[in-house]
């Protein structure tokens, strides 16, 4: 058993494209983590993957740390990133850091991910002086939902330039990989060609050092996926079928069968 540095997903870039999925809980992260993916992501996407939410604002520091320890658990080798919420960094330094470090000091996570922007520079290099690994994210972040959409970032050149100026600055900080979400392909392409720490794409093409997309989209749970979404299983219609054939055998009486049940003798005549 090998567990995965952020050292090794870096000598990945270039060489060979580094997976990213999202994982909630330590059943599906242990079959991610054997399916042989690189990183595991807590998304703050478990807002409205799992947690019944209609974004993710309102997810929040002990929903994502509750995670974190169940996926960390569930997880042998991949690197484990736990993504911080909206609202629990960005605002004070110290309080940001405390956040960042409960994720890797009490739920096992190995690194942090944080939507980014102009506000993140003095934070990711505070982080990184301090051993907490930081992965930034540009592009479409889904916490400024209320600003941006959901629509896709960057397609003039003056946002673009501002990406790719974040970007370098995000490197220069200190972190260790960028995820780039919902721009242009070609845009995506000058930002990993610009810059020597990964990057990571979702609906930014194909030239970017990995992929990442959410674990529900991916084997066909979500109700409903972005258009960059890609779906390589029917895991809903799976879980339905065994679901109602469970509640037909009980109806039908059928379950338990003898070979799910116990007697004993001596038991008989209690009543
Ligand atoms: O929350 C999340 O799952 C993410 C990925 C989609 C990059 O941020």
């Amino acid at each position: 058993m090998h567990m995965t540095t952020v050292r090794d997903v870096q000598a990945m870039a270039g060489d060979e494209q580094i997976t990213m999925l999202t994982a909630y809980d330590a059943a599906t992260a242990n079959i991610v983590d054997e399916a042989g993916i690189d990183v595991v992501l807590v998304g703050d996407s478990m807002g409205n993957a799992v947690l019944g939410y209609d974004d993710t604002l309102p997810v929040t520091v002990d929903e994502v740390a509750s995670r974190v320890g169940a996926v960390a658990r569930g997880t042998d080798e991949a690197l484990v990133v736990a993504d911080m919420p909206f609202l629990s960094f960005g605002a004070d330094l110290a309080e940001s850091v405390e956040n960042c470090g409960r994720m890797l000091k009490e739920e096992g996570a190995n690194a942090v991910k944080l939507e980014s922007g102009p506000h993140t520079v003095e934070l990711t290099e505070r982080l990184s002086d301090l051993g907490i690994p930081t992965m930034a994210h540009l592009g479409l972040t889904p916490q400024s939902v209320n600003q941006t959409g959901y629509t896709q970032q960057a397609t003039d050149r003056e946002e673009a330039t501002e990406i790719l100026e974040l970007a370098q600055a995000h490197e220069e900080a200190g972190a260790f990989a960028l995820v780039l979400e919902h721009v242009p392909a070609n845009l995506a392409a000058q930002v990993t060609e610009a810059i020597d720490i990964p990057t990571i794409g979702i609906g930014a093409g194909s030239e970017c050092d990995g992929q990442v997309l959410v674990f529900t989209d991916v084997v066909g749970l979500a109700k409903s996926s972005p258009p960059f979404a890609a779906q390589f299983g029917d895991a809903r219609t799976e879980i339905h079928d065994a679901v109602s054939d469970y509640a037909d055998a009980v109806r039908a009486g059928e379950f338990p069968a003898e070979e799910h049940a116990n007697t004993e003798s001596e038991l008989d005549d209690l009543y």
